[in-house]
């Protein structure tokens, strides 16, 4: 985690939407739906800072990040990037930009090129984007590369297969770091990774931001390891963030039912702690991003639901009174379940109604390739 000192955000993403096509028939020209993958985000990122994003699978937080780093064009909203709005950016402009942020990919393989050298794939982002000093200059960058991450200069000439797992997340971060980013997007960094190597690839993340004053956007399932490594957390269901708070005030007094429930399914290692704590479990599918639930899109699973307005209304992400600075969450009943006024009830698993599983679902937009500067 970082000091942040500045105010004014590296990243400002407001109302983000993005909507993908459901096309269907022979020649697939029909549209028969959308994808409400990602459906009205909004999140700063001040600089310096490391926010994490946590929800279950299919929430959009990969497309998110996509959007942010204009992998995928929003369909509404704006990301201001160091207060310029990507979206608008095209051509040598856009690729300019792109040197600014970069990603970290959960299966780093899928992101190097196999035949090349360690060297070589430094070395093509570095000419990729201009930072090619000359053979001298560029020897001594790459060895301070691999270094930063922890690898021997030896590894220079090897090829990734040759690597293990940690060590080749090590070289995905040295390929993120050789444009000499501002802000990473890491997507599931260590999710493919043994549970003793993840806890070193995230203490590099720490140490790198520390000494070169990155920024941040970590992206995983899995609260823990957002929870160790990220100042602010927000947390995704069905394309929309249903709270927000700085890590520990999320941790210590989760407020959204969904995040409620998330955390009480994580195990305590005290056993009288462990015994005592609350646990909420959550009946009913995950509904289709195809077809959201109308108002708060948790109400069909949620233990605290009431008639009507949960129905009817989509709840805005707000500050509930007594929370901490930055605690923010998006339920009309949030202070009475604080209080207990409001007790769960037994929810009623609903069936969904899943448009996708007759459409055709197309390829993820937005290459590897075309990230890295290629
Ligand atoms: N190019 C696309 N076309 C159509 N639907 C897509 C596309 N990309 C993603 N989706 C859908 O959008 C929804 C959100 O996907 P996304 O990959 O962003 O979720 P995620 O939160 O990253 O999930 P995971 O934890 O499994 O990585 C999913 O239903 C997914 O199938
Ligand atoms: S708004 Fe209603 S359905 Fe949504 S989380 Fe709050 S209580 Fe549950
Ligand atoms: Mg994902």
């Amino acid at each position: 985690m970082s000091d942040v000192t500045t105010t004014e955000p590296l990243l400002d993403v407001r109302d983000v939407a993005v909507h993908f096509p459901i096309k269907r028939g022979l020649v697939l020209d029909r549209t028969v739906g959308h994808v409400y993958a990602v459906d009205g985000v909004t999140l700063t990122v001040a600089r310096g800072e490391t926010y994490g994003l946590v929800g279950e699978s299919g929430c959009g937080k990969s497309t998110l990040g996509r959007a942010i780093l204009r992998l995928v064009d929003p369909t509404a909203g704006s990301i201001l990037f160091d207060g310029t709005d990507v979206a608008t950016l095209r051509g040598e402009e856009l690729r300019r930009m792109r040197r600014r942020f970069q990603m970290v990919f959960q299966d780093p393989l899928s992101s190097l090129d196999p035949r090349q050298s360690v060297e070589s794939l430094l070395l093509e982002g570095m000419k990729a984007h201009g930072l090619s000093k000359g053979p001298e200059a560029d020897d001594a960058r790459l060895r301070e590369l691999v270094q930063q991450v922890g690898l021997p200069v030896s590894a220079l000439r090897r090829y990734p297969h040759e690597f293990s797992g940690g060590q080749r997340q090590r070289i995905g971060i040295a390929r993120a770091l050789c444009v000499e980013p501002d802000l990473i997007v890491a997507d599931e960094p260590v999710s493919a990774l043994d549970v003793s190597v993840q806890a070193q690839v995230l203490n590099l993340l720490g140490r790198l931001q520390r000494e070169l004053g990155l920024t941040y956007l970590v992206i995983a399932h899995d609260l823990a390891v957002v929870r160790h490594v990220s100042d602010r957390i927000g947390v995704m269901y069905l394309g929309g963030i249903v709270e927000e708070a700085p890590s520990q005030a999320l941790y210590d007094d989760p407020q959204h039912p969904y995040t409620r429930a998330l955390l009480s399914a994580v195990p305590v290692p005290d056993p009288e702690l462990e015994d005592r704590r609350e646990r909420i479990l959550l009946t009913g599918d995950l509904p289709s991003p195809a077809a959201p639930p109308a108002g708060c899109r948790f109400h069909t699973r949620c233990p605290w639901r009431q008639p009507t307005r949960c129905d009817d209304e989509r709840p805005q992400l707000r500050v509930v009174d007594g929370a901490a600075e930055g605690h923010r969450v998006a339920c009309h009943f949030a202070e009475d379940i604080r209080s207990g006024v409001l007790q769960p009830h037994r929810v009623e698993a609903v069936a969904t109604d899943d448009v996708l599983a007759a459409a055709s679902v197309p390829e993820l937009p937005g290459s590897v390739n075309e990230i890295l500067g290629r």
